[in-house]
């Protein structure tokens, strides 16, 4: 640290934000939705502790984040706990009024846990052990691991759990890993796999093993494969792989949950997903968990669509349905991790547009989000993560242009009349204002497992068709097959469900024959749960719903794109292409306006009962999904949808008597308000990420 670089802490910015601290604090427990920051006092020296509390406070912050990572800090040798720092830091939260996440910091285990019990450390394909030195380096599955966790998480728990200022836990962090090569995880798999099937031969017909005779007479035969790529070899067991995983985390989970539970009184726990990751289904873990959480970094400089700056912005779509299926659990969720500038993990570090970080802060409040975290305060000056942005720079105490971003929400919040918002899970879906989309994790590892079209990306296509769904101005209601689903849709889609089972398929019968309108893509009922293909013409189980059959499929080089009619107006596609034959009196919306096989039907909709059952023969480029969802909002009418043209990446949504929109352009656009629309934030033109509040 240089010289006088402590002293700085009053600049312009926080004494500004100062002025309003004791306002704040005053209503602080109408907040609809608090903001905070990761802060790791243990890499900072002790003597800038105060320092940081108070500027975290003076930024307007309501929430620190710790402990998170600190388990060596916490416990330096074998059951001897060293929890006096984060006692203190407790205490100089509390005396901010700042609330506290308290984690768990068994995402890093000490170099005594790995050292004294090697077969913690993960074993990877060719047999190299995971080493100490960065993180997660455990195995879920190991007894020593699970044993030392126990310890740990009893000892907080029984001195930091009931601590008036913790309102929430966080397990862990990130569950994820390779698949794990050890003993310990190939006898595990077994035993699922034996409490799955009960006998070895109905694995056998399970996973198909008499194509190539690779019959198992035993359990102990088999091991767990090194990746969800089955290289080859068998899909079936890839994909029960995949469960087993997610569950292997799961149940690391409970052990940690179920210490926590009775120690923790009414406040929060959940642990921090990864979106789409596809190591753990968030459903696998929703029963032990009373909020989801989730961690969200929209800009990587990955983006392939467009040449304009839009990718310094994000996909607000992608955000939208990360946000929507975390809130399908409990309607309780909160966005754990919030990117506040640079990462250092991308590799295209680009400068996000000015304004991003605010534009994102109210997009989660919008979707309803509890908290916004961000990780982290200050910019790390060592290790792997230094070049990544922190709320304050290098000198850890001038705000980064996230810091100020933040600092501007705070103040922006105070417009709203915090008392007129419901929590989230008290507004009810607005029966002519809500859309469902079908997402069901299992289809993902499958896809990733057996593409069968290299261009094929599930995540893609689910995000697809939420960005057409939201420029009908609609809530997203993201639907999950086991879970319960609202009632009176006017519309749901379902893109790419490829594995069915009869109560699946019964929900979408029963839907459509009431009223509903359902849509079915390409790849939808292909196959059991297993994976396995029906002994029956191809896709058979939605046959007499799309009424139509499935002549054949293309898929297109990744350079080429085909041709689809819509409407009067040529739409491409390249990913995926069915060529249908419908039955008399079904409605050809769109055909194939190349290739060999030009005039095919490419997308139908047929009377189902009171309802209509649509089905997408193709899986598209964005136009195409968006004109067909904006056509099927017109037919189905604003009697049963209400709906709106919104321009490609604008959303609006409503929060109590408020509507929210956000630009996700680089460009100026109209406020998508009424002439009565009186503004709190923004007005009637919206800037480049740009968001205007108002009530109409
Ligand atoms: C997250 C992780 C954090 C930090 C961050 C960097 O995925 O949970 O601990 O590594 O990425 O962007």
């Amino acid at each position: 640290m240089g010289k006088g670089v402590k002293a700085r802490s009053g600049s312009g910015l926080f004494a500004l934000i100062q002025l309003h601290y004791h306002s704040r604090n005053a209503g602080r427990t109408l907040q609809p939705m608090k903001i905070g920051t990761y802060y790791y006092p243990e890499q900072w020296p002790r003597e800038q502790w105060e320092r940081d509390f108070d500027n975290i406070a003076k930024l307007g912050l309501q929430i620190v984040h710790m402990a998170e990572f600190a388990w060596f800090e916490l416990e330096p040798r074998p059951g001897e706990f060293q929890f006096d720092w984060l006692s203190h830091c407790l205490d100089l939260a509390k005396q901010r009024k700042l609330d506290v996440i308290l984690c768990t910091p068994t995402a890093a285990p000490p170099i005594w846990l790995s050292q004294q019990f090697p077969r913690t450390l993960p074993v990877y394909d060719g047999q190299i052990c995971g080493r100490f030195g960065g993180r997660r380096h455990y195995n879920p599955l190991s007894p020593d691991f699970q044993a030392a966790t126990r310890r740990i998480v009893h000892a907080m728990a029984d001195r930091f759990g009931d601590h008036p200022s913790v309102i929430g836990w966080q397990i862990d962090n990130e569950y994820s890993n390779p698949f794990d090569q050890s003993e310990i995880t190939h006898a595990a798999f077994r035993q699922w796999l034996r409490d799955k099937y009960g006998n070895i031969r109905d694995l056998n017909r399970a996973w198909g093993n008499q194509f190539w005779n690779t019959y198992y007479t035993d359990f102990d035969q088999i091991l767990f494969p090194p990746s969800r790529d089955p290289r080859y070899a068998n899909p079936h067991q890839a994909l029960d792989a995949s469960r087993f995983w997610s569950w292997a985390f799961a149940q690391y989970n409970r052990i940690q949950a179920e210490i926590l539970k009775p120690k923790i009184g009414r406040r929060f726990l959940t642990t921090n997903f990864m979106g789409l990751q596809p190591d753990c289904d968030p459903g696998d873990m929703a029963k032990d968990l009373s909020l989801i959480a989730w961690d969200s970094y929209p800009v990587t400089g990955h983006e392939k669509e467009g040449n304009d700056e839009t990718y310094r912005i994000a996909n607000p779509a992608q955000i939208g349905l990360a946000h929507d299926l975390m809130a399908s659990y409990h309607n309780r969720w909160g966005l754990m991790e919030l990117q506040p500038g640079h990462v250092n993990w991308s590799g295209v570090p680009v400068r996000l547009y000015p304004g991003a970080i605010r534009l994102w802060i109210w997009t989660a409040f919008a979707h309803g989000s509890e908290f916004v975290t961000t990780y982290r305060f200050r910019q790390p000056r060592f290790g792997i993560e230094l070049f990544h942005h922190g709320l304050v720079g290098t000198d850890g105490v001038t705000p980064s242009p996230g810091g100020k971003q933040f600092a501007q929400v705070i103040e922006e919040m105070r417009k709203l009349d915090l008392s007129r918002i419901p929590k989230f899970a008290d507004e009810p879906p607005q029966p002519r204002q809500t859309v469902g989309l079908v997402l069901d994790f299992e289809q993902l590892w499958y896809y990733l497992t057996l593409p069968q079209a290299r261009r094929w990306d599930q995540p893609r296509w689910l995000t697809s068709w939420y960005a057409a769904l939201s420029r009908l101005g609609a809530q997203i209601r993201i639907l999950r097959p086991g879970a319960d689903w609202p009632t009176d849709l006017p519309l749901i889609v379902a893109p790419g469900v490829q594995m069915v089972d009869d109560q699946l398929m019964a929900r979408f019968d029963a839907y459509a024959r009431s009223g509903g309108n359902l849509v079915l893509t390409c790849r939808t009922g292909l196959m059991d749960r297993t994976g396995q293909l029906w002994e029956g013409p191809w896709a058979s189980p939605i046959l007499p719903l799309i009424s139509a059959t499935i002549e054949g499929y293309d898929s297109l080089r990744d350079d080429r794109f085909g041709k689809i009619t819509f409407d009067g107006r040529e739409f491409s596609w390249g990913v995926w292409g069915d060529q249908l034959t419908p039955t008399a009196g079904v409605e050809v919306l769109a055909t194939y306006s190349d290739q060999f096989y030009a005039g095919a039907a490419a997308v139908t909709r047929a009377k189902l009962g009171q309802g209509t059952v649509s089905y997408f023969g193709a899986f598209s480029e964005q136009p195409l999904v968006d004109a067909f969802i904006e056509s099927l909002a017109k037919f189905i009418g604003p009697g049963r949808l209400q709906s709106q043209s919104l321009p490609a990446r604008v959303q609006v949504l409503r929060r109590g008597p408020y509507r929210i929109a956000l630009n996700y352009q680089d460009r100026p656009v109209p406020t998508p308000a009424p002439p009565s629309a009186k503004f709190l934030i923004g007005s009637s033109r919206l800037a480049p990420a740009d968001v205007a509040v108002w009530e109409e």
